[in-house]
């Protein structure tokens, strides 16, 4: 090989490891699984010669005639520019909120079915905005829990919050813990009585046989990264599933260099994902940590959200109840989405606890424990029974047994 191709070779090289270099630095490494972050929802959308744009609602990627799209936060909003007539379904929606059509054009019809909403109107010559109004933005009451698997536990957990009295449930992750659980969980949350607003956990992220589904996620049930306010609270959701370098990088990185410690309206920030910033427990089951860890990534957030004015975080991925303060984030973990304590309590009492939010007018929300009360027929499933006999617990795979035979 002469010398100006082996230059030539060797600035190749170099230029491309400086564009991979560059790229990885603005859209930031994923580990474990080495991959540069994956695209995010989809927020534009093109039917015929009409454009829908959204903002707290994605269109989902369905083989159906009619277009339909998923809420992720309480009051999304879809704008329409085109001509003629529309029709088109949107999920996630509680069932109490109100449509607000604002611009040119008409709304026919719009059906309720559960959470869903099937909506039919004209256009006109200027967009149309069709934005729907949370029922009630001043006293509401919100439930968080995450570690819920996606069978009948996560069904209890939709059910109980509304028995509860909360608006809406935000999971904090982990809905996937076997085979079949992304479809069973996406069915529990179109199904229930109150809308659900996910953030990614590290089950959700990679299934047990190490597959990516994170696209997954973003085409089924939500964004990774997003904040929307209600009542005066914003609540930012964080994508912890996994780690990322450099720490700012990417849609967290954006997203929270887009919010801001001083918009109007907004008096207090609650962050919620699935992994905490630190484990606040002396002796973590296993002896490792369950924090988010990374080359101090944890640290690095928490002087972000701080600077945000962020004074509360939500996680799960520790599977109990905790409460501690992070240096100036108060921080709970609401991990009891299995109810597993209730199981192998000894006492033989119910002690699994789901975490609810008060908001009211002008005051910090207020927090307070929950009794989750799941009926044993919620366990009745496979992987119970397999980690029970796997924990030494087998005795109780009999009683489970008989009361599984018996519903
Ligand atoms: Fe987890």
């Amino acid at each position: 090989m002469n010398r100006s191709r082996r230059n030539f070779i060797k600035y190749g090289i170099y230029i491309g490891g400086t564009v991979a270099g560059t790229a990885a630095w603005v859209r930031g490494v994923r580990y474990p699984g080495l991959q540069f972050e994956p695209v995010d929802i989809q927020t534009v959308h093109r039917v015929n010669d009409a454009v829908w744009r959204a903002d707290g609602a994605f269109p989902l990627e369905i083989g159906s005639t009619v277009s339909t799209w998923r809420a992720h936060s309480p009051e999304p909003k879809v704008v329409i520019l085109g001509s003629g007539e529309f029709e088109f379904q949107i999920n996630n929606i509680h069932r109490q909120a109100t449509l607000q059509p604002v611009g040119d054009g008409m709304v026919i019809d719009e059906n309720k079915s559960g959470l869903s909403r099937r909506v039919r109107g004209t256009l006109g010559s200027s967009p149309l905005a069709l934005e729907w109004r949370f029922p009630d933005t001043k006293n509401y009451r919100f439930a968080a829990i995450g570690d819920t698997g996606g069978d009948e536990e996560l069904r209890w957990v939709l059910a109980r919050s509304e028995q509860l009295g909360a608006s809406f449930l935000l999971h904090l992750g982990d809905f996937n813990y076997q085979a079949g659980d992304y479809d069973r969980a996406q069915a529990a949350f179109d199904e229930a009585a109150i809308p659900t607003y996910i953030t990614l956990g590290n089950h959700d992220y990679r299934a047990p046989g190490e597959n990516n589904l994170i696209d997954v996620f973003t085409q089924r049930l939500g964004p990774l990264n997003h904040a929307f306010t209600l009542g005066g609270i914003q609540f930012i959701n964080l994508d912890t599933a996994a780690n990322t370098l450099p720490f700012s990088a990417g849609n967290r990185g954006r997203l929270l260099n887009r919010l801001s410690a001083s918009t109007p309206g907004v008096r207090q920030r609650i962050a919620f994902h699935h992994r905490p910033l630190i484990d606040p427990r002396d002796e973590p089951e296993g002896g490792s940590a369950h924090d988010i860890g990374g080359l101090g990534e944890g640290r690095w957030l928490h002087k972000r959200l701080r600077k945000l004015g962020v004074d509360t975080a939500l996680n799960g991925h520790i599977h109990m109840k905790l409460e501690f303060d992070n240096e100036g984030l108060f921080t709970y973990i609401s991990g009891q989405g299995l109810a597993h304590a209730d199981i192998v309590n000894k006492n033989k009492r119910q002690v699994a606890q789901i975490l609810l939010g008060d908001v009211t007018p002008n005051e910090p929300t207020n927090f307070q424990w929950a009794a989750l009360e799941m009926p044993l027929i919620a366990h009745c499933n496979e992987r119970l029974i397999k980690i029970l006999e796997k924990s030494g617990r087998g005795d109780l795979t009999k009683a489970l047994a008989q009361a599984c035979q018996r519903s």
